[in-house]
C-alpha cells in the first residue's frame, strides 16, 4: 500500500488534497514527511488525548506524597556527605565518564526570537550568547578537571543548520569542533481538535518537535549513544538551552547520582510560592514522578505541615544526570519502557481546505510532546538533590517580566556579587540586591563559586568597582 492509500484509509486523506497541484520536488518532500508518521500511533494519540477521555486527567493525585530529596547544607565544604559526593563527581569528570547534553530543539515561541534560542545574547556586559556561556563553562570545567567533557546538542529540523553554522562562525568557541556534536530530534504531526492532521501549506504537513523527551530516542538514532559508549562515557549531564545559570557538570550532583547507583537523578528547588509554575516531584506509591504544575490539584500544592511549610515543595528545574545504560535500556527494540506523549494546545500556522492561510486568534490544534522527566519513574534508585536558585536556575522564557532576559541578567549580577562578597568585596547594591554598577564574570575566570574563589585568590585582580566591571 502506498502512503496516499494508507492516509486515505487512516482518515487523513486530506493531506494529499492538493497533490495534483504540487511539482515533483514538493510531491517528494510531502511523501517524505508522510513516511515519518506512524499512523497507528497517531490514531491512538488522537483517540486518547484529543477526542476521547484524556487519560492524563484520569490520574488520582490524592494518594501522591511529596518526594524526599537531599537537602543542601549551609556550607557545602563542611558537610561530609556533600564533600564526599563532590570527590566522587570530580573523579568521574577526571576519568572522562561525563558528557554535557543540551536540549535545544524547542521552538521558543514565548521569547519570540527568530533564531535558535542558544544564539540569544544574555550576559549583562559582554552580551555573550547562551551557547557561548555554556561553551565557556564547559571549557573551564575541562581545564579544571583535565577532562574530555564532550558536548552533545539536540537541535530540531527547523534550527539544525542555523545552530551548526552559528558554531562554525564562532569557531566552536575554542572547544574543538570534534568535541561538539549536533543531532536532530524527531517530530510529530500537529492535528486540529478533531484529530485531522494540519497542513502548513498545500504541500507541507505541520510538524513540530516531539518534546524534550524525544531526546532519548534521538540520542540513539543520531548515533550519539553508540559514540558515548565507545568513548567510555556513561553519564549525561542534561540541561536546557534557556538557562545560563546552570552548572554544566556539577561534581556534587554527579557524585550523589553515582553513589546511589541511580539511573536518573534530578535537581530540585524549593518553590518560591505555592503556585510557582514548576513541575512537582511526587511519590506515586514508590514511583518517583514529576507532575506538571498544570496537572497538580490545588489540594496538594496548598498542603502544609504543622509548622506551616509547604509539603509539596520540591520543584523541578529540568536539570538531570542520566546514565547512558539507562537510555540504552529505554531505546532498545521491544523495551517495556516507553515515554508517553502529552498534548500541548497551541496556535499552529496552517491552511484551510482551500489552501488559504488561516487567521488565528486562538489555539487551533494540538502538538504531541514527550517529556524527559517521564523517564524518572522507570529509573532505579533515582535521587533528587536540592540546589540554589541563583546557583543553577534563571531561565529565559518570556520577553518581559518573570523568566525574561531582563530578570536573568539581574540574577547573573546578583550571583556574581555573592561570589565577590564571599571574597570580601562588598559592592554597592540597589534595593533589589542588584549591584549599582553592572558586573559580569567570565566563566573562563570562574564558572561556579568554587572555581571563582580559587581564581580570585590565585590571580588577585585589581579591579575598580566604581564603574561597570567585566572580569575575564
Ligand atoms: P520549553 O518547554 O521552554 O519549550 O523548552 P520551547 O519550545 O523552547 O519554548 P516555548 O514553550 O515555545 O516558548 C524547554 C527546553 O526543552 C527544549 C527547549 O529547547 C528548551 O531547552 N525542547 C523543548 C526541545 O529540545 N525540544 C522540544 O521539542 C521541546
Amino acid at each position: 500500500m502506498d502512503a496516499r492509500e494508507a492516509f486515505e484509509i487512516g482518515g487523513q486523506g486530506h493531506v494529499f488534497a492538493f497533490w495534483d497541484e504540487l511539482d515533483d520536488r514538493k510531491k517528494s518532500s510531502l511523501l517524505g514527511q508522510a513516511e515519518e508518521i506512524d499512523l497507528a500511533e497517531l490514531e491512538t494519540l488522537v483517540s486518547n488525548l484529543v477526542k476521547g477521555d484524556n487519560i492524563e486527567s484520569e490520574v488520582d493525585y490524592r494518594a501522591f506524597r511529596p518526594a524526599p530529596y537531599e537537602p543542601i547544607p549551609d556550607d557545602l565544604n563542611k558537610d561530609q556527605k556533600w564533600v564526599y559526593a563532590k570527590e566522587i563527581g570530580e573523579e568521574a569528570l577526571r576519568g572522562g565518564r561525563v558528557a554535557a547534553f543540551t536540549v535545544a530543539g524547542g521552538q521558543g515561541t514565548r521569547l519570540g526570537y527568530d533564531a535558535p534560542k542558544g544564539t540569544f545574547p544574555i550576559t549583562p556586559i559582554a552580551n555573550k550568547t547562551l551557547f557561548q556561556v555554556f561553551a565557556e563553562k564547559i571549557r573551564a570545567s575541562r581545564d579544571r578537571f583535565d577532562s574530555q567533557l564532550p558536548w552533545y546538542i539536540m537541535t530540531s529540523h527547523a534550527n539544525h543548520e542555523a545552530t551548526e553554522s552559528f558554531f562554525r562562525k564562532h569557531k566552536f568557541f575554542d572547544l574543538g569542533e570534534e568535541t561538539v556534536k549536533f543531532f536532530r530530534q524527531g517530530r510529530m504531526p500537529a492535528v486540529d481538535f478533531d484529530g485531522r492532521i494540519l497542513m502548513e501549506s498545500k504541500g507541507k504537513i505541520a510538524m513540530s518537535p516531539d518534546g524534550h523527551g524525544g531526546a532519548l530516542r534521538a540520542l540513539d538514532r543520531g548515533g550519539a549513544l553508540a559514540e558515548m559508549v565507545s568513548k567510555g562515557i556513561d553519564l549525561l549531564s542534561y540541561f536546557q538551552v534557556d538557562n545560563p545559570h546552570v552548572q554544566v557538570a556539577d561534581p556534587y550532583f554527579l557524585g550523589f547520582h553515582i553513589q546511589s547507583g541511580s539511573e536518573m537523578s534530578s535537581k530540585m528547588l524549593p518553590k518560591a510560592y505555592e503556585k510557582e509554575k514548576l513541575g512537582h516531584f511526587c511519590l506515586n506509591g514508590d514511583r518517583l514522578e514529576v507532575v506538571e504544575y498544570s496537572d497538580i490539584p490545588d489540594e496538594l500544592t496548598s498542603k502544609r505541615d504543622e509548622s506551616g511549610n509547604l509539603l509539596f515543595i520540591a520543584g523541578s528545574v529540568a536539570i538531570h544526570v542520566v546514565s547512558v545504560p539507562f537510555i540504552q535500556k529505554i531505546v532498545e527494540e521491544d523495551s517495556p519502557i516507553s515515554l508517553p506523549f502529552h498534548k500541548v494546545v497551541k496556535k499552529i500556522a496552517c491552511v484551510d481546505g482551500s489552501g488559504a492561510s488561516k487567521e488565528l486568534d486562538a489555539p487551533n490544534g494540538v502538538k504531541f510532546e514527550m517529556f524527559v522527566f517521564d523517564a524518572l519513574p522507570f529509573a532505579k534508585n533515582p535521587v533528587i538533590v536540592e540546589t540554589t536558585r541563583l546557583g543553577d536556575f534563571s531561565p529565559v522564557k518570556n520577553t518581559i517580566g518573570v523568566d525574561s532576559a531582563d530578570s536573568c541578567r539581574k540574577d547573573q549580577q546578583k550571583l556574581f556579587a555573592s561570589w565577590l562578597a564571599h571574597e570580601g568585596v562588598r559592592l554597592e547594591l540597589g534595593e533589589d540586591g542588584i549591584p549599582l554598577n553592572r558586573i559580569e564574570i567570565s566563566p573562563l575566570f570562574g564558572y561556579d563559586k568554587g572555581s571563582f574563589c580559587d581564581s580570585w585568590k590565585a590571580r588577585k585582580p585589581s579591579v575598580d568597582f566604581s564603574k561597570d566591571v567585566y572580569i575575564a
